[in-house]
Formats: structure tokens, sequence, C-alpha cells
């Protein structure tokens, strides 16, 4: 028996579950937040957002908004880019003292994500560990619903406006990690795409190719139905694997990201190429809220978390950050050349969806599959000028292990990987990763 190509396995999974995410999208969007925030019941909310975004527009736009609709609203700006327990402990404090109804953040990942742990934390007191996931924290359940959240995202990539996960750095641990609940998904995504116009090129690059990864990773993520069936319905994981319906989403993302990327990165006048790149986070957000991503995110945790020197053009440049997208992107290839082998075909779709040339390899084995789909990405991140692999951001030979042991914890996503990984693979993928020109 099968469905939709994915065939069934006796004693395994044999659903898939679809929590759609609420959705308004178009330019001009942003302007409709007071009016979603009453009909939410909403009278005094917390506004989440960064230092830099506090003076410009998008913020400027929603206040104007919900202060129109009548509901009050207070500024929390002390947003950490690349949030850290530190830095979400202190939005706790604050989001603990005001007495909200309702949240907003207008941001990038960052923002949103802070955003999520903050009301979280003010709503169901605990130790930060509590809520975060096993291994690294204690994993415990959200204990309820939560209040509303109208997350409005200013760059094209996270796609954490659509999903209830929010990813931070923990300083002591040197690791990033994350909190993973239904629960903390916003009430509303509000993306309006005219907020990425003011975006500098490098921001593009990097949440463009967070977008490209979510939607490869979803693509590729090992199948709902290599899991074993659950108990009870409820104890079906968040991140359920590849699916029909993430399909939809990673495919149709990673078509718009071939036609748009290089263009939204290096013309900030191309609204249509900027509007198609926001449009597909959207896709790949909801995708990979659905199914998961991998090993590229798994990696990136570590190659964040360990950061020595490095700093990115167009973030900020007081102390070495490597943006998300960015310690992403550069596991991907050696990623994706040892994944191909598991399902050929499938990677060989995910390249020509990108603008690789696929007519005359029909049938080629699976190592020339993992080469073509590991070039298309090699092609793009030359194309946007970002760093040549692991070692352009900092980290050499002598790294590995290090590397290794912080990617290999991020157990909910090493284990939605289509290949088996341990020490030895995870080391072997980085290596492959050190450089890739
Ligand atoms: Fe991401």
């Amino acid at each position: 028996m099968s469905c939709c190509h994915y065939a069934l396995v006796p004693g395994n999974e044999s659903a898939f579950s679809v929590d759609p995410a609420t959705i308004a999208f178009g330019p001009g969007v942003l302007g409709e937040a007071g009016e979603h925030l009453k009909a939410l019941s909403c009278k005094r909310v917390a506004l989440f957002t960064d230092a830099t975004l506090a003076g410009l527009e998008p913020v400027a736009v929603a206040l104007k908004a919900i202060r129109a609709a009548g509901v009050d609203v207070e500024v929390y700006s002390e947003v950490h880019v690349e949030p850290t327990d530190a830095s979400f402990r202190k939005a706790t404090e604050f989001a603990k003292g005001g007495r909200f109804d309702g949240y907003v953040s207008v941001g990038g990942g960052s923002v949103i994500d802070t955003c999520k742990a903050a009301l979280l934390y003010a709503t169901y007191p605990a130790e930060l560990r509590a809520y975060v996931n096993a291994p690294v924290g204690d994993g415990k359940p959200v204990p309820g619903a939560l209040p509303p959240h109208v997350a409005c995202p200013t760059t094209c990539g996270t796609g954490s406006e659509c999903t209830g996960i929010a990813v931070f750095d923990d300083l002591a641990l040197k690791v990033k990690t994350g909190i993973a609940s239904r629960r903390l998904r916003p009430a509303l995504a509000l993306i309006d795409p005219t907020c990425t116009r003011t975006l500098p090129s490098q921001v593009v690059a990097a949440s463009g190719f967070d977008v490209l990864c979510h939607a490869l990773e979803s693509y590729t993520a090992r199948p709902y139905t290599a899991r074993p069936r659950p108990d009870k319905p409820a104890l079906r994981p968040m991140s359920q694997g590849r699916n029909p319906w993430s399909d939809v989403g990673s495919l149709e993302a990673l078509r718009l990201a071939g036609k748009y990327f290089v263009r939204a990165v290096h013309d900030a006048n191309d609204s249509e190429a900027r509007e198609g790149l926001s449009w597909a986070a959207t896709l790949a957000g909801i995708a990979f809220g659905n199914a998961g991503v991998h090993l590229p995110h798994a990696m990136s945790y570590a190659v964040a978390g360990l950061v020595r020197e490095y700093r990115c053009p167009g973030y900020p440049q007081h102390e070495p950050m490597v943006p998300h997208g960015i310690s992403v992107i550069v596991n991907a290839p050696s990623v994706f050349r040892a994944t191909a082998p598991t399902s050929p075909e499938r990677h060989l779709q995910a390249a020509a969806a990108l603008g690789a040339d696929v007519k005359d390899v029909s049938g080629a084995s699976a190592g020339f599959v993992g080469a073509i789909v590991s070039q298309v990405v090699v092609d793009l991140m030359r194309a946007a000028g970002v760093p040549n692999g692991v070692g352009g951001v900092g980290y050499t030979e002598g790294d590995l292990e290090a590397l290794t042991r912080g990617a290999i914890v991020q157990k909910r996503l090493v284990d939605n990987a289509p290949i088996p990984v341990d020490d030895a693979v995870m080391q072997a993928l980085f290596r492959g990763a050190l450089s890739y020109w």
C-alpha cells in the first residue's frame, strides 16, 4: 500500500498530520496588525523588535496600526541578534512584568524566536532548560495554551513565523539549541514583502540560504513512513519527516529560490525577486514546520555556537557571529552529496528546481546526482559571495571533533536525516564542508 508515492511499512507510521499556520501575505499587510490583534481580543500587547529595527519603518507602521485599533502597546527592543539563554531570560522578565494579553514580533527570526520564548516562560514560568529539547534540556511539554502572538517577519528567511520552534545559543554549553512545540506557533503570521526592500545584500543572502535549506532539508528528510507508529496520535512528533504535504511547499520554494535568489541578493530594487523570495520563505517555513529539517541545521548549531572571530558584513560587528543562514549553508553541499543515494530521483528534482540542467542525466548514478545537487548549491554560494565552507567562517581540521560534538547532540534533527549518523559520519560531513572552492 502506498500514499502519494510513499510506500507504507507494516508497523511503522502510516499517517501524517497537517497543522496549518494562519497567514496573511501581501504588500501592506503589516498595516493590518492592529485590527488582527483586536479580533484576537487583545487589549495590551508587547511588541518585540531589535535595536536597529526599532527606528525603522516596519516598526513604525506596526505601532501606528496597533494604536489606531485602540490596543495599548509597549515596545521591547533589546532582542539579541542570534539570541542567547541570557537574552531569552531578559526578554522573559520584560514579558512577566507587563500584564500583556497578546504579543507582536516585528523582525527576523531572532526577534520572532525571542518573542516565542518570552511569552512561554512568562505564561508558564520555569527554569530555561525545562522546555528546551532533550538531551540539552529537559524537553518538558508546554503545559497549555499560550496568549496570541502575531509574528511579522522583516527578512525573507527563517520561516519562524510559521513554526513552533525557537532557537538560541546556550553560552555556557557553547551550543545552539531550541524549544519545539506546536503551542509555540504564532496565532497569525503577517508577511509583508515590502519590509524586505531595505535589507542589506548580505542579510538577504544569509536569510535566502536559510530558505533554500529549509526547503531542501524538508524535501530530503527521512520519510514519515520510516518512523515507528506512535502509541497515541498525540505522540506524533512535529518534525514528522517528509510527507506529501511538505513536499508541495518544499519543491515550490526551491523553484522560487532558484528563480529569484541571486536577483534578490544583488538588487534591492528588484521587488519581484524579493517578493518571490518572501513567498518561498513562507512556503519553506510551512514545509519545515511540518516535516522538520535535518543535518545542515544540526551542524549549523555547532558552527554558530563555536564561533571565534568571524563577523559577517551587513550584521552587527561588535561581536563575532555567524548568521544562521550562513552557518547552515556552509554544510549543505557536503550533506546533500552524502544523502543523494537515499533518494537520487528526489535529489535530482531538487537540483532541477534550483536551476541545474538535468536534461541528460536521467538514470544517472547516485554519486553523480550527489555531485549535481551539491554543485548547484555551491554555484549559488559563489554567486551570493558567502564564505566558501566551514573553513570560510574560521574553522580548520583541528576543529572537526568539537564541531562533531556540538552537532551530534542535536538529536531531533539528526534523527530526521535520511542516513544514519554517528560521530564518524558527522565528522566526515564536516571534513567535506571545510572548503568548496
Ligand atoms: Fe533555519
